[in-house]
Formats: structure tokens, sequence, C-alpha cells
């Protein structure tokens, strides 16, 4: 990730350093040093206490002066970029189809999917290593904690993986449980799986838009079938307030098809905005999602990721008109990434980089590049049992275990740089 680097430290003000004409009044070139000292002491310890309210501040520091923290990660591994290594023993240190918190839609050997080929593939990332996932000290590292998935059902299938990794590192299954009694379904809006011994909760909300979907205003025309409010986020959101991680996952819904095809259009506070196109109402449901993090989330200690976005692998088709995905039995080989950058993706990271020049625990996952080559990690046509065989195959979605699990890897990996721990 290429920063802005304003290298350029700011000259001090002039009268702090310009020798006085008057050098008899001693008094006078005093009074004003120490006036001149009082002012910066002010102003840096501000930035300081409250760096992250800089609009109460009259100037803020963090726009003046380099940011040292996001130039010095420029300096540690680029987990994003890499290759796939076939590795057999890979799958003897995950969990498997059993565990319990799987939605039947992601297991694909009981699906009746012939090739496991696609569970041995590790990622190693180009120049270092990924730290090794291990469940208990991730756990440790949360307990008292909770963490949050939020956004599309791309980020229920992570959610689920992370839910099955960590289970692996607990011997006793009962101990982990939805806090409601209610069953992994995707049809669940939200669901909370309680870690009982490390007093953990790992949550999902479904919020596709993360905004709010409502009916259109009254004197919508008859096209508008539904209004997405670009500057209300879901009313979930209240629930998310203090969690300790983070993770949204948005980008999927996001596209004509989804939105104003349907008839599904933008919505500014009271008006509806014909003209307003989806990633422009994309850009500005972030910077809604942004502003409340601004207001409720604790700069020191939520830790907030952006996932980046997950690519589809339809061939001879859409997911509508017949596309498939099902002779893919193993990764992309030719690492020319022949697909350009997702405008969504630029997008998540610059409202990433907005935040943190706040000096807040902000990241891009980026997983897009390393999700690219994976055409064979998909459920394609052994999706949950009961599925019509005429039903289109998905090609969105990921098998578990599989691709989401390097996902996760990433996320511990980038937890585990900012030396996270729940206080
Ligand atoms: C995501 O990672 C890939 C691979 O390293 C890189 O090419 C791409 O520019 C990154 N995207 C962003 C928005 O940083
Ligand atoms: C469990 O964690 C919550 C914070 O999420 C904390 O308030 C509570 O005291 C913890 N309970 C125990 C038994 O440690
Ligand atoms: C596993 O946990 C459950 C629920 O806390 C408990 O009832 C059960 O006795 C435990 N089993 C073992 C073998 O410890
Ligand atoms: C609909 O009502 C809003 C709020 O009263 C108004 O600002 C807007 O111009 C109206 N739009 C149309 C198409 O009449
Ligand atoms: C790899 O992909 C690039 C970009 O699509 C293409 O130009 C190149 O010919 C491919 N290489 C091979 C060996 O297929």
């Amino acid at each position: 990730m290429d920063l802005h680097h304003k290298t350029q430290p700011q000259k001090p003000p002039h009268f702090f350093i310009q020798p006085f004409t008057n050098n008899n009044n001693n008094f006078t070139y005093a009074l004003i040093f120490f006036i001149s000292l009082l002012i910066i002491t002010t102003i840096v310890f501000c930035n300081f206490i409250s760096p992250f309210y800089p609009h109460l501040l009259p100037f803020s520091l963090s726009k003046t002066l380099p940011n040292t923290q996001t130039q010095q990660s420029t300096n540690t591994c680029d987990y994003s970029y890499g290759k796939w290594v076939f590795d057999e023993s890979y799958p003897t240190r995950k969990y498997d189809e059993d565990c319990p918190f799987l939605d039947p839609g992601f297991r694909c050997r009981r699906n009746g999917r012939p090739d496991i080929g696609y569970v041995k593939w590790r990622w190693q990332p180009h120049g270092c290593d990924l730290p090794r996932f291990d469940a208990r000290d991730f756990l440790e590292r949360s307990r008292n904690g909770r963490i949050v998935f939020a956004g599309d059902s791309i980020g229920r299938n992570q959610w689920e993986s992370l839910l099955c990794m960590l289970s692996h590192g607990v011997t006793n299954l009962s101990t982990i449980y939805e806090e409601n009694g209610n069953p992994i379904t995707k049809h669940k809006g939200f669901l909370s799986i309680r870690f009982h011994d490390y007093n953990l909760t790992i949550q999902y909300y479904r919020v596709p838009f993360l905004v709010v979907i409502d009916d259109p205003p009254e004197n919508a025309s008859e096209d508008v079938q539904r209004a997405i409010r670009v500057d209300k986020l879901h009313w979930f959101s209240l629930k998310w307030a203090g969690a300790d991680v983070l993770v949204f996952s948005a980008g999927h819904w996001w596209n004509h098809d989804k939105t104003l095809k349907m008839g599904w259009y933008f919505q500014e506070e009271e008006k509806l905005n014909m003209k307003m196109d989806v990633m422009e109402a994309f850009g500005k449901s972030l910077q809604t999602l942004k502003t409340w993090a601004y207001e409720s989330c604790d700069p020191k200690t939520s830790h907030i990721f952006f996932r980046s976005y997950s690519p589809v692998h339809y061939r001879d088709g859409e997911w509508n008109t017949g596309g498939h995905c099902d002779r893919s039995k193993s990764p992309e080989t030719n690492y020319t990434n022949s697909e350009t950058e997702p405008l969504n993706n630029k997008i998540i990271s610059n409202v990433v980089k907005e935040m943190q020049t706040t000096k807040r625990k902000v990241n891009f996952l980026n997983i897009t590049y390393l999700t690219t080559m994976r055409r064979d990690g998909h459920p394609s046509r052994y999706r949950e049992p009961g599925t019509s065989q005429r039903a289109p195959q998905d090609c969105s979605h990921w098998c578990l275990p599989g691709v989401p699990d390097i996902w996760n890897e990433l996320l511990y990996a980038q937890l585990l740089s900012t030396g996270f721990r729940v206080k």
C-alpha cells in the first residue's frame, strides 16, 4: 500500500526562532518565549489526549506533521502479495467439516464434492511468512472481549471459518454455543457465539449494505422500490459499539444489478437522488460508517478491519445465466494479475487511509489478489442439501475449510503486529 509521504516537516513559526531586534528588553523576550511554549504545549497535549476529535480543535498536528505510525507500517510485511503453495500437511493443522458452526452450504465434501485438493493450499506471502495460526493464543488475547463481523454473506463465510479455527483450540465443544440458542443458518440476521471459558463472544450481523434500506419517500416515482439511505447506518450499529475487533465486509451488493436495476435508489437525508451512481453511493455509505466509528469506537482498544472485495469466478455466464466453476480443481497458476483492481477496493482503502491519519487502529484486509487465484475454492454445484440440481452454481461463497481460513490468518497476523490484547 503506498502512502502519501509528507516527509517535509512544517517549518516552525517565525516568531519562535527569529532573534529579537529589541535586545535590551529581556523580559519581553522571555514572556513571548514562555507564551509560545505554552501554546505549543497545549496543542501537542490536546492532540495527544484527543487526536480523535480533530473537529474540536482549531487545527490538528496529525495533519501538519508526517504520520510516523503509518510510515513504519510500510516496512512491515505485505501479506496481500505472494503465492499459493501445495502442502499435504496443511489440513492436519485445521478443523474439518465436523465443526458444528458450519453452514450446510459450505460443507462441500459432505455435499458431494469429490476432489479434496482445495483444502491443501497454504498462502505464502512474498518476502516473509504468515505467523502460524495459534487458536489458543488468539483466544487468550481475546479473553473478555467481543469480535464483530458485519456485512454480507461473504462476511458470514469468514465468521464461520474463524469460529471453527478457534474452536479447534478448545477441547470441550459444549462450552461454545449460540447465546440465544439459534442454529447457524444463513437465514438469521444476527448470531452470537459464546466461547464460555474465555468469556468471549464472536458475532455476525447481516447488513449487506451496512446502511438502512427503507421504503421510498412518499413522493417518489413508481420505479422506486426501495431507498438505500447512504447517510444512515443500519440500527445494528448500536450493537457494534464497544467491540474489540470489528470486521466489515461490504461490496458484493454494491453493483448495478442489486441496486438500481431492481429499483433500489439512493437517498440522502429526505431526498432521493435518482442520479447517484453505485460507487458514489458506496463511498458515501463508508463515510457514514467512518463518522460512526469516530463517535462510537474507542481509538485505543477497537481494532477495525475493512475486508477487500472477494472475487467471484463464474465462467461461461453469470450466476443467473448458467455460469459455472465446478471444473476448477486447482488454483490459477498464472500469477500475472489480469484483473484490474475493483473500484470498491480503492474506495475502501481510501477510507482506511483517512481513518489511519487519526491514529486509529484501522486496517485494510486486502485479500482480493490471493482470492482471485482460487477459482477452485467455491461450493460450485455442491450446495446445501436439498438444492435443486438445476439451481445456479455458487461461485461466490467459499467451501470451508477453505479460502476464508487464510483471510483469518491474515486477520490474526495483522492483529499480532499491533500487539492486540483485550484490556
Ligand atoms: C491489494 O493487494 C494487491 C496485491 O498485493 C495489490 O496489487 C493491490 O494494489 C492492493 N490493493 C489496494 C487497494 O491496496
Ligand atoms: C466478561 O467480560 C465482560 C466484558 O465483555 C466483563 O464485563 C465481565 O466482567 C467478564 N466476566 C468475567 C467473569 O470475567
Ligand atoms: C463440557 O462442557 C459442558 C458444558 O459446560 C459440561 O456440562 C460437560 O461436563 C463438559 N464435559 C467434559 C468432558 O468436561
Ligand atoms: C420530495 O419531497 C422532498 C421533501 O419534502 C423534496 O425536497 C423533494 O423535492 C420532493 N421530490 C419530488 C420529486 O417532488
Ligand atoms: C498469463 O496471463 C497474462 C494476462 O492475462 C497473459 O498475457 C499471459 O499470456 C498468461 N501466461 C500464460 C503462460 O498463460
